[in-house]
């Protein structure tokens, strides 16, 4: 017999199944609390919440352990190329060569973007933050390409997805070279996917472009690294609002609005900004080490610690040996950098950092490779959310496969009684 749990209320007792996952975590399936006990659930954040069941991303925190539909980042990283991981996660499988093949073609032939779209990036102030553009423009794609998915057709989903997929570099890009005041370019479509990253972002108009292989390693190890990471608030966000079927790209441009958050992906920014104010004011790191562990200093050492890793966050492991080679490559000899370096040094040995556990997380290395690329900080958050499509596609997609209803929390009203107008 399944097992159950008892959950006991004036006086009489109720039954819920567990539900069990792949890797043994269990839940309390709950779905008839409510008509059962008339109760509902309070959980601000929903900590405690699973809101679907979903076979992409396993993260276990206390183990260190992040793993792509059943293959361990670490293993990706080393032999995967981030267009494979996208497949992947999409997929559910990694690619045969013919299939990556037809990937990539499709996306080639896709890379181009309707040129009115230039018009409304146009009208957008140089100042204004590279998040907010991207997320419009991705929801003027919508415009220009208005015809609805079938979510039925396999044909019509695949369309969209490579849609996106080929045009979101673009966008991205595009909102990194008018912040630079640069010309608006397209895909060099003879690149793989990450170097026409690098291609579209840093290409001058009077000068070759070839990113050095160390540069276009990092990206797709950074890309990689950030490609899902289960139910977090963006990916939360992409499928709560696919759930009232809206569309992908209406959805995916809600969930770039969520991560620009800097509780969320805009920490990699936020990091930058913290080792700059340090040099500014001395570059003295000894005195911000103490001010971090001060409790009556509301100041932290950002990049450290983590909400579900306690023990080391896996991406970082892996992004610090890559930002490690980018300095080297790139014979970077930047002062703020000196500074991560010799905070990271003293926290590493410093007893209030270890008896927390609070290691440096994957935010505290990307910024630093971003800034030795010589990409404005303000655009730290676009990387990510480049790195994150995929992972919003995949969720989306099983969203709708699965037939998931409208999300649709409930809430304990704490306002005021009836009273006359
Ligand atoms: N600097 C100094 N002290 C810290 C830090 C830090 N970065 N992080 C945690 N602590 C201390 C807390 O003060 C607390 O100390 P106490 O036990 O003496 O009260 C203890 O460590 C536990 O901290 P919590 O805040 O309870 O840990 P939580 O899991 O809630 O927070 C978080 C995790 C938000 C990431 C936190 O470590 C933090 O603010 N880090 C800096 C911001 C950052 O880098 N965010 C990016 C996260 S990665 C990502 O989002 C992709």
């Amino acid at each position: 017999m399944s097992e159950k749990v008892k959950l006991s209320y004036k006086g009489k007792d109720f039954e819920f199944p567990l539900v069990e996952g792949s890797e043994n975590e269990k839940g309390i399936d709950i779905k008839s609390l409510r008509s059962q006990t008339g109760l509902i659930t309070y959980d601000p954040g929903y900590k405690n919440t699973g809101s679907c069941k979903s076979d992409i991303t396993f993260l276990d925190g206390e183990e260190g352990i992040l793993r792509y539909r059943g293959y361990s980042i670490e293993d990706l990283c080393e032999k995967a190329s981030f267009i494979e991981v996208a497949f992947l996660l999409i997929f559910g499988d990694m690619p045969s060569k013919k299939e990556l093949n037809y990937f990539n073609n499709e996306i080639r032939k896709d890379s181009l973007v309707d040129e009115d779209l230039k018009s409304i990036l146009k009208s957008f102030p140089k100042s204004a933050h590279p998040m907010g553009v991207l997320s419009s423009l991705t929801s003027g794609l919508i415009a220009f390409n208005p015809s609805s998915v079938d979510i039925e057709s396999e044909d019509d989903v695949r369309e969209a997805i490579i849609m996106l997929i080929a045009k979101f570099p673009i966008l991205a890009s595009w909102t990194h070279r008018k912040v630079k005041g640069l010309p608006l370019n397209y895909a060099n479509t003879s690149l793989s996917y990450v170097q026409n990253i690098a291609h579209m972002m840093f290409k001058l108009p009077h000068q070759d472009y070839e990113p050095s292989s160390v540069v276009v390693n990092a990206l797709n190890k950074l890309l990689i690294l950030h490609a899902d990471h289960e139910q977090n608030c963006s990916t939360s966000t992409v499928r709560i609002v696919g759930s009232s079927h809206a569309g992908l790209f209406a959805s995916v441009s809600a969930g770039i609005s969520a991560l620009w958050g800097p509780l969320h992906g805009g920490a990699n920014q936020a990091v930058i900004e913290m080792l700059e104010s340090i040099k500014h004011d001395g570059g003295d790191t000894k005195k911000y080490m103490e001010k971090a562990k001060d409790k009556n200093d509301p100041f932290r050492l950002m990049g450290f610690g983590h909400r579900v890793y306690k023990n080391f966050d896996p991406r970082a492991r892996i992004i610090k040996k890559a930002a490690d080679e980018v300095l080297d490559e790139l014979g970077i000899d930047d002062p703020v950098l000196n500074i991560a370096k010799a905070l990271e040094k003293e926290a590493l040995c410093d007893p209030y950092f270890i008896e927390r556990k609070l290691y440096p997380n994957v935010d505290f290395y990307s910024g630093i490779i971003y800034r030795a690329l010589g990409i404005p900080t303000e655009m730290f958050t676009v990387m990510f959310a480049l790195g994150r499509l995929p992972g919003w596609i995949a969720q989306w997609s099983e969203m709708r496969k699965n037939n998931e209803p409208i999300g649709r929390p409930r809430q304990i009203y704490s306002g005021s009684n009836h009273r006359p107008v």
